[in-house]
């Protein structure tokens, strides 16, 4: 479909080859009044398409821009250029449609602007639409709101019927002189009032001399009122889906980290800590950033995806996700191996005091076998509680189990106690299999466990429909446990294969895990063993080593720890 702009011009077009005025002469009269009218006509035309031409324009600008403030400041800058006025209010109608919240001010002649992105806060207070519980009819703004209707005063000064005490008190506080306003509604596709645009003193452009908004102005400004209404719409629409999103996300982040008592703000961490990294990737212009530069789209893009890179954990047990010992299922059995121990020493007293009182009832008073019976009984409760102790110390994840260590424990666990004459091991095999974990607290089908939850994540993600600009989400996310080296999880990707911001969240998810202080289980690490930890992994190369030389380089962990670390932590 053409547009009313390329009609307009062609027919311009056609009337000037029509009626060529160069060609009529400049004796006869009605020639000259012909020329005359012609010529207005033709600057009149010119005037429309060029009018149409610029509306077009600001409306392709008004539908692309997402910013609100932005938005709303464009509105008024257009408007005020379109009616020529040396100033323009712009109110949004509140959720609750009760106020008229003050957005923007500009004005040319006190070179004064307010809201959008001028960075000035506004000092106006909101207009109520209600007084009373009756439509408040005596402001000018809310009269507008409330009908629709759009109202045009040559002179503020001397109109009667809306109460125009606020612009008197301005004009006597800055000097300036209200004069003519033209006052429109910014009406929706659902024909619903949004907001009041109000423009002040229209002037003639050569001479600055303030007149009345004419006619024709109401018409531009009514045009562009509209789109202005459909794309602030559109931008709160988006917005609004988009707050909704991110509360969405941030709730299910936090039922993630619930799950773990220990690990409460981890996710959110990361994400300031991968952002913050990406700044600096931006900041940085030499080396292997010099030509890496996130845009705003991107940026966002990589924000999400840090935070649902754990996202798949929702599928993980809570046991699993957070082992503290190497006995814990529901609960740490530890205390159950206990209560087992004391069993057994108390079946090995009771085995004693048994042969005792059979020597004592045939008549053996024999000092030497009771005394070797009590020697007995001595050295076995104290091996006993050997045992006991060593298991216990078995039990904790910070405990490397050697070759020796294995070897002990099937020792002990080999070892049988009678209960109703039923022999039992001291050690179930569950239990040798979880005591022996030689690092950590998760045996090998724990860790698959804990493993799935990438693979899960990115399935998760994978199912979500991201627009275009989001899509590598799943991407991102999915890979933050893989390493350069292709030894990681759960696709064993490589360098070539992993995507910068994945590799970004690595180091941001390494890092907040070693030097987070809220796991009770274990001290919180160090700042300096943290970083010569992760020293160790960049030359073994499962970090990228470029991302953390720059972490390091430019005082970002230094930054993260004093904001995050307890102070103690930092040497
Ligand atoms: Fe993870
Ligand atoms: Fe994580």
């Amino acid at each position: 479909m053409e547009s009313s702009s390329k009609v307009a011009e062609k027919v311009f077009k056609q009337k000037k080859s029509d009626f060529d005025i160069d060609k009529l002469s400049n004796d006869n009269k009605l020639n000259k009044l012909l020329k005359s009218i012609i010529t207005e006509i033709r600057l009149y035309a010119e005037d429309q398409i060029k009018h149409i031409k610029r509306r077009a324009q600001i409306g392709i600008a008004l539908s692309v821009e997402k910013d609100i403030n932005k938005l709303l400041e464009m509105i008024v800058d257009e408007a005020r250029a379109l009616s020529n006025a040396d100033a323009g209010t712009l109110y949004i109608v509140d959720d609750d449609k009760k106020n008229l919240r003050f957005k923007i001010l500009q004005n040319d002649t006190l070179k004064t602007r307010m809201g959008g992105t001028s960075g000035v806060k506004s000092t106006f207070p909101n207009v109520p639409l209600y007084k009373d519980g009756k439509p408040n009819h005596f402001n000018v703004s809310s009269y507008v709101a409330i009908t629709g209707e759009t109202v045009n005063i040559p002179d503020v000064y001397e109109s009667e019927g809306f109460d125009f005490t606020g612009a008197r008190k301005y004009d006597a506080a800055t000097g300036y002189r209200s004069k003519s306003m033209l006052v429109i509604a910014l009406k929706n596709h659902e024909n619903d009032i949004i907001g009041v645009l109000q423009l002040l003193n229209s002037q003639v452009p050569e001479t600055g001399e303030v007149i009345a908004f004419s006619p024709e102005y109401e018409d531009h400004i009514a045009s562009l009122a509209s789109q202005a209404a459909i794309a602030l719409t559109n931008a709160q629409l988006i917005q609004d889906l988009r707050n909704l999103f991110y509360a969405f996300i941030k709730s299910i982040a936090t039922a993630i980290d619930e799950k773990s008592p220990y690990t409460g703000g981890h996710i959110k961490r990361v994400v300031d800590l991968t952002m913050m990294l990406a700044e600096k990737i931006n900041e940085s212009d030499e080396g292997a950033f010099k030509d890496v530069c996130f845009n705003e789209d991107e940026l966002e893009e990589l924000r999400l995806a840090a935070w649902m890179h754990d996202v798949g954990k929702i599928t993980t047990p809570e046991n699993v996700v957070d082992k503290p010992t190497k006995l814990t299922n529901i609960f740490d059995r530890i205390s159950y191996v206990e209560n087992r121990f004391e069993l057994i020493a108390k079946t090995i007293e009771n085995d004693y005091l048994k042969q005792k009182i059979e020597l004592l009832k045939n008549g053996d008073n024999n000092k030497t076998k009771i005394k070797f019976l009590e020697e007995n009984l001595t050295n076995t409760l104290k091996d006993l509680q050997e045992d006991s102790e060593f298991i216990k110390e078995c039990n904790n994840p910070g405990e490397f189990i050697s070759d020796e260590k294995i070897s002990c424990i099937k020792e002990i666990a080999s070892k049988t106690y009678s209960i109703n004459n039923e022999k039992h091991n001291y050690l179930s095999e569950d239990e040798i299999n979880n005591l022996c974990i030689r690092k950590g607290s998760l045996t090998e089908e724990e860790r698959k466990i804990i493993e799935n939850h990438a693979t899960m994540t990115y399935k998760m993600l994978k199912q979500l429909p991201f627009p275009k600009k989001l899509s590598k989400v799943p991407e991102y996310a999915g890979s933050h446990h893989e390493k350069l080296d292709g030894s990681g999880y759960p696709k064993g990707l490589t360098l070539k294969n992993l995507p910068m911001q994945s590799r970004i969240m690595a180091i941001a998810d390494i890092f907040e895990a070693l030097t987070a202080n809220d796991r009770p289980y274990r001290k919180p690490m160090n700042l300096s063993q943290a970083i010569k930890i992760m020293g160790f992994m960049k030359n073994d190369n499962h970090i990228d080593p470029n991302i953390f030389d720059l972490f390091i380089k430019s005082g970002l962990y230094y930054d993260y720890a004093k904001k995050e670390m307890n102070p103690e932590q930092i040497d």
